[in-house]
Order: C-alpha cells, then structure tokens, then sequence
C-alpha cells in the first residue's frame, strides 16, 4: 500500500522498545546543522539551532520562505536526521536512533499535521486515523473504538464512513489531526496545517490545536504564517536563514501580541 504520510511508512519488521515510561511534552534542540547538497551547491537549512520548550502549550514557528522551518520540524519529528546536535523530544534522544527506532517513536510518541493532509483516498475517515494502529499491531475494537472518540471529539462523528473527496478541506484536515492523536502523544508538529485552507476554516484548525494543547495537556508546535494564529501562542521561535532571530514570549498577554510579533518578524 502506498503511503502518503512518511511518518507512516514502516522501515522494516522488526520491533525495537521505543521507551514508554516517559510521557512528556518535553523538547530540548541544541546547536543543530542540516546542509542539503543540491548538484554541487550546498544549501545551509539550519546552522546552529537551539529550541527549548519545558512545558506543554500551544507554540508558534514563524519565519520567511525558505528560511528552515519544515527542516526543523521535519528534524524534531524524525522525519530527517541532524548532521550534526542534539534533539530530544517526548523523553527520547532521536539523533542517535536507528530507522527502526525512528519509525516507532514517529508513530507512538508524536504526532504529525501537515499543510497536505496525506490522507489514503481509498480508505474512509475511521480507517485513514485508525491506520497507524493497524501497522502498529492494536487490535481491531480497540483502534476502531479510539478512532471513533476521537472522530466524535473533533466534530467527525457523522463523517467517519466517508472517503477524504467527500470531506471538505477543514474536515480532511480534522481527519489528519485524529490520526496523528491515536497513540495520545504528549507532543504535537504541524506544518503549516492551515496553508491549504480559506482563512474562516484555517482559524478553526488553528483554534482547535491551541485547544487541544490545553485541554490534553500536550506541547503542539506549529509552523505558521499567520500573526493572528501566533498571536494565541505562548511562545513563537522566529527563524530567518537558518537560525532563530528571536523567541517572543506571548503568554497570553493582551498586550497587543500581534504588534510585537510584526516588530520581530521585520527585524526591528
Ligand atoms: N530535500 C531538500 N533538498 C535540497 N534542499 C532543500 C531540501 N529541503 C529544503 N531545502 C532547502 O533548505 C532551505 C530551507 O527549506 P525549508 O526548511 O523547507 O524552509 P521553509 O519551510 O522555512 O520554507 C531552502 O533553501 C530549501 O530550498
Ligand atoms: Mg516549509
């Protein structure tokens, strides 16, 4: 079966302990490269990265085109490995595990949104979110019956027999953020999980990420062009050519957050 969400792909058979006995939302990044070669050029993603987040909350990257974000987030999702730097997420070092290990802690300690849904146009609602089960080996009642709580929490209930074309982008998106909760990670990446969407409907995913960081005590950490979605982030990590510019400490203060933002993001 072609898979559309690398964080579901299976590397192999075999079945390494990805420790369970730490649930917390946990993130520590220190002096992380990533250099792409394209041809004979080299690309410097990220030169010296450090990212710490100790609390659970709803958390923002913001920063232009091009200047690291999916990297980053692709790094701490164990999608990609560091050349070189540390990354600990959830209570798991992930620069120094194997494939097998990565694809473990992919699928039960985080969870991954992406701008496109990656969800199997050939499998209904309930079977798109319950599929990270299957390959992990939970039983039938079991993974159908998370499933459909989850479906039935995010406003899906009616929605769980249908096929991602007859969901509108909003939901199919809603789909994807109920399959990246099925293992209830303690951390949540998504990439610009609102990019693909008009702004009313995008508000509402970003809205239901900031709630489910509060109301699952989880640590979502969001890439986002938007300064009202950032706006409602405790903190947002600003990143230009590699390397963070500046951390803006919202804290939910009304004191004009959005103004700050837009201070930082033009480099005043
Ligand atoms: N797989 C890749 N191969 C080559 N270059 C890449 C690859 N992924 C990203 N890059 C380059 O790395 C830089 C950062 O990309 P990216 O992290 O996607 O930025 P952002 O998400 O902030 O737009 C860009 O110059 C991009 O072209
Ligand atoms: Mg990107």
């Amino acid at each position: 079966m072609e898979l559309g969400n690398p964080a579901l792909a299976r590397t192999d058979n075999s079945e390494p302990q990805v420790r369970q006995d730490e649930v917390c939302g946990l993130i520590r990044v220190a002096e992380v490269t990533k250099t792409y070669l394209m041809g004979k050029r080299r690309v410097e993603a990220l030169r010296g990265v450090d990212l710490r987040i100790s609390e659970p909350g709803f958390y923002g990257i913001m920063g232009p085109s091009g200047s690291g974000k999916s990297t980053l987030l692709h790094l701490m999702a164990g999608l990609d490995r560091p050349d070189t730097g540390t990354i600990e997420v959830a209570g798991s070092r992930i620069d120094s595990m194997n494939e097998s290990e990565l694809t473990l802690f992919r699928r039960r300690k985080i969870g991954i949104v992406f701008q496109q849904y990656n969800l199997i146009s050939t499998l209904n609602a309930l079977d798109n979110v319950t599929l990270p089960g299957m390959l992990d080996g939970m039983r039938p009642g079991e993974r159908n019956e998370r499933g459909l709580r989850l479906l039935k929490s995010l406003g899906l209930a009616e929605r769980a027999t249908h096929r991602p074309d007859a969901l509108s982008g909003g939901e199919q998106q809603r789909v994807a953020i109920a399959r990246a909760l099925l293992f209830e990670p303690a951390v949540l990446f998504a990439d610009e999980p609102t990019g693909n969407l008009d702004s009313a409907t995008g508000q509402q995913v970003w809205r239901l990420l900031k709630q489910l960081a509060h109301d699952r005590r989880m640590t979502v950490v969001m890439v986002t062009h938007e300064p009202s979605a950032a706006a409602h982030c405790r903190r947002v990590f600003v990143i230009r050519d590699g390397v963070f510019q500046s951390t803006v400490e919202m804290n939910g203060s009304t004191d004009a957050p959005e103004l700050a933002l837009g201070a930082q993001l033009a480099g005043r």
